[in-house]
């Protein structure tokens, strides 16, 4: 039996810290007395061993490679569920009766469309603006027109803000990859599930008809919910921070697209890409392209390798490198980036350097593959990421306010200038 506190010397004297027992996983060190006792606060840049916040959405193992939302594994829901069912797995905390997933789906069509104004404000944006940039706009331009989703304090008005949010954000993610080639901007289609319906709005031509390819739709299906939650990334963290002012959802789900929108986050799917594309400009090299990673006077990384939790395979990049293969056959195609993805991986998990670092593919080294193949230009990858992180950001921001969780308002130890006093610029 594990202890129930910790033990802290400090100056002469002792202190207890009671620990927080969790179901699976880290157990915590409740340190809300610290600075009150001791005068001391913590220090751990990045967070690396901090714990934020009370969860009961996703738990993950990095060590054993586990993933799970709200405790069914990873690799069952890829198999079994859909998007819209993991969408309310994660909002409500179980799987869907089949009335429940009828109101939840009937809702998100009931909001399936977005006011018109807001084309006004897309096309305001050059076409060469970035799809990231633009979608963190829209979203949080989303709130004037959905005024009611502002300030929501009752379950019942967090629970309409999200299936509103949901519902709006399919549009949003289609019109900002129409917006960079100029397309007409399409309204959404109650004849469709969710994840055909974005497919529509996204790549259906205005000159000809379009057909639902099942294995396409089957593909993005499985990416979505492979993206959908990961416990306190840096996007849901900022999500949660900036709902912890009580900002509303939108406002939050906004800062979150900004936060992964950076090449060492989600961005990453759109740097592998590059990455790959590079290598094999360069001859394909992939020695080459390892060694450079593990120089350190080059700034040079393996892009879609690594991760703050995963020191193991992530068990995402298994599926969706499985899924990528299945559907490179299945559509006919060959693609050399993923040839090179697989040399790459090969080389890296046998060289000293990764071993010893811990360094695997993670969710984002083959998820490119799959959006190339799909048709889906690279500066669209991050989008495709973030409407699969949508309810994992949104479950997250209402468990943050449902609990109650405070503002949040880390300390810092401070290393400047020691107090002074000013002197006029003719003195200086
Ligand atoms: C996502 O947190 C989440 O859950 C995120 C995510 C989610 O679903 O929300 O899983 C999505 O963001 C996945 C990660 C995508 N990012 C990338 O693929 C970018 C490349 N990866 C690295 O930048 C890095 O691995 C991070 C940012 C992912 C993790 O960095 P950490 O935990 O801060 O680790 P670190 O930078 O301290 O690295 C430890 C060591 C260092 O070497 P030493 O100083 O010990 O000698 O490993 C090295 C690093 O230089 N290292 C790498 C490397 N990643 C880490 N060396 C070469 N290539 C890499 N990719």
């Amino acid at each position: 039996m594990s202890d129930n506190k910790v033990i802290l010397n400090y100056d002469g004297n002792s202190y207890e810290y009671p620990i927080v027992d969790s179901t699976i996983g880290d157990r915590g060190i409740d340190i809300s007395k610290l600075r009150d006792q001791t005068g001391l606060i913590t220090l751990d840049l990045g967070y690396k061993n901090t714990g934020a916040t009370l969860s009961e959405i996703t738990y993950l193992d990095g060590d054993k490679g586990e993933l799970f939302y709200r405790g069914y594994p990873i690799e069952q829901i890829a198999e079994k569920s859909n998007f819209t069912e993991v969408m309310y797995l994660l909002l409500h905390g179980d799987l869907p009766t089949q009335d429940q997933f009828n109101t939840f789906n009937g809702n998100i069509k009931k909001y399936n469309f977005v006011a018109e104004e807001m084309k006004k404000i897309i096309d305001a944006f050059p076409r060469s603006a970035h799809p990231m940039g633009v979608l963190s706009s829209l979203t949080s331009a989303l709130t004037a027109f959905n005024p009611k989703a502002v300030n929501v304090n009752s379950k019942e008005e967090m629970d309409l803000a999200a299936e509103l949010l949901i519902a709006k954000f399919a549009h949003l993610a289609a019109w900002t990859y129409r917006k960079t080639l100029g397309l007409p901007l399409n309204h959404g289609d109650n004849n469709l599930n969710y994840v055909e319906n974005f497919y529509k709005m996204a790549f259906r031509q205005p000159n000809a008809d379009f057909e639902i390819n099942p294995v396409v739709v089957g593909a993005l299906d499985k990416l979505l919910i492979l993206h959908a939650d990961h416990e306190q990334n840096c996007s849901t963290s900022t999500v949660r921070m900036v709902g912890s002012a009580h900002t509303g959802l939108f406002a939050s789900v906004s800062a979150g697209i900004s936060a992964l929108w950076g090449p060492l986050h989600g961005g990453a799917n759109q740097a592998v890409i590059e990455m790959l594309e590079l290598i094999e400009k360069d001859g394909g090299d992939v020695n080459k392209w390892v060694e450079k990673a593990k120089d350190k006077n080059d700034s040079f990384r393996l892009m879609g390798f690594g991760h703050r939790v995963y020191k193991n395979f992530d068990p995402r990049a298994k599926i969706i490198k499985k899924a990528a293969d299945d559907l490179l056959s299945a559509l006919g195609i060959e693609d050399k980036a993923l040839d090179i993805a697989m040399q790459l991986e090969k080389v890296a998990l046998e060289d000293e350097y990764f071993i010893e670092r811990k360094l695997y593919p993670n969710v984002d080294f083959y998820s490119g593959i799959i959006y190339r193949a799909l048709g889906i230009p690279t500066e669209m990858f991050t989008v495709m990421f973030a409407l699969g992180r949508l309810p994992g950001w949104i479950a997250q921001w209402k468990e943050m306010r449902i609990k109650g969780d405070p503002i949040g308002r880390p300390r810092q130890v401070y290393q400047g200038a020691q107090q002074r006093d000013y002197i006029d610029m003719v003195n200086r």
